[in-house]
């Protein structure tokens, strides 16, 4: 006789209920990456909008970063530690294949009553990371959940390479996700092209760097005009996509949060969006460079905290990278 299942029932909606950041304490010019790569501080700030980036002190961790994030984050939410039951990183930079950075999070924060994973999906990591965390919420499987977006890039960057040194940087960034009265996360979409792998990879893996005896540690290459072309191409189309899930129109948005690739990439979607000039468009890279699935976390943090988009308002995000893979929704600003 087969037995009756008690299954999960959750919230209606779900919403991000506040956020939290970390930016590392090193500014990096554009002068510094010049002794190391033929380039100039001109070429640097009009190719890729960039005036200055952080990196983490040597010893410092991807988890001590996302820790950091993450305890703003929960402090602001006013939600005790022991009542998160999710804590989802999204990074490809922590240094271990196992044990997962979010374990070693949680514990630190204190989400000792929380299950813990990282989300590999690159620069779209964090979008990701808002996705399931709405369908755990509104799935049953989680009251409250974290979702911190965390890279340190600096120590998986070669210094010599001119394609790509200039761009990478770390930080964190971090939201807490829960129950909703009103709708406050709309639908996600995503998708990947794993065809387009070698777009954004590493230069060998650690495997053949061990195998091969290799001088030159793995670092990140980038065909930088390939993913150029595929994000303005393709990420116009996934906004427009996601608005529409939400049924929301592009005039009552609020901001538009994409992730923080490239300064001309985001004037590219801009652009191919017809956005209105009213509307902010995060551009969080000119001080913070590309910080992958740190990006959007820690650019919304900003524009909240100066005031440039409203508490409450409606935002659009995008996240887009390595695999190739993209995810993108509608949410309301905590
Ligand atoms: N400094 C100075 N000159 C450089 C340079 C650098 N760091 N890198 C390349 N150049 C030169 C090249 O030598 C070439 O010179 P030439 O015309 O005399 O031969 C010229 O700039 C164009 O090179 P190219 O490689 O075609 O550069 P680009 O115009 O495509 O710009 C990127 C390079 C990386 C800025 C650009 O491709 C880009 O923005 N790509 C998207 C990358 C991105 O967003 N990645 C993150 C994804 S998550």
């Amino acid at each position: 006789m087969s037995a009756t299942i008690t299954t999960a029932s959750g919230a209606k909606f779900a919403r991000i209920l506040s956020t939290g950041s970390y930016r590392p304490e090193r500014i990096v010019t554009n002068a510094e990456i010049c002794e190391h790569i033929d380039s100039t501080d001109e070429w640097i700030r009009d190719r890729s909008g960039i005036i200055e980036r952080r990196y983490a002190a040597l010893d410092e961790t991807v988890v001590d970063m996302g820790a950091a994030a993450a305890a703003q984050a929960l402090e602001r939410s006013g939600i005790a530690p022991t009542d998160i039951a999710m804590v989802l990183t999204a990074n490809v930079t922590h240094p271990y294949p196992t044990p997962s950075a979010a374990a070693e999070v949680a514990y630190r924060i204190g989400a000792v009553n929380a299950g813990a994973l990282d989300i590999a999906a690159a620069c779209a990591g964090f979008c990701y990371g808002i996705g399931i965390a709405n369908d755990l919420v509104c799935g049953g499987s989680a009251k409250y959940a974290i979702v911190i977006g965390v890279e340190k890039l600096s120590d998986w960057t070669n210094p010599k390479d001119r394609g790509s040194a200039f761009i990478f940087a770390d930080g964190a960034g971090a939201v807490v996700i829960g129950p909703s009265d009103t709708p406050a996360i709309g639908p996600t979409i995503w998708g990947s092209d794993g065809s387009q792998k070698d777009a954004i990879t590493m230069t060998q893996s650690l495997i053949d760097y061990r195998n091969t005896g290799g001088e030159i540690f793995p670092a990140l290459t980038m065909q930088g005009q390939q993913v150029f072309r595929w994000a303005v191409s393709e990420m116009p189309k996934v906004a427009g996509r996601a608005l529409q899930a939400a049924g929301v129109a592009l005039v009552d948005l609020d901001a538009v949060i994409p992730h923080q690739a490239n300064m001309r990439i985001t004037d590219a979607i801009a652009k191919a969006l017809k956005l209105p000039s009213d509307i902010p468009i995060a551009r969080d890279i000119a001080y913070t460079g590309n910080t992958s699935a740190a990006s959007i976390p820690l650019a919304m943090d900003r524009m909240l905290a100066a005031g440039e988009i409203p508490s409450g308002g409606t935002a659009l995000l995008i996240g887009f990278g390595a695999g190739l893979v993209y995810a993108a929704q509608v949410v309301t600003l905590p």
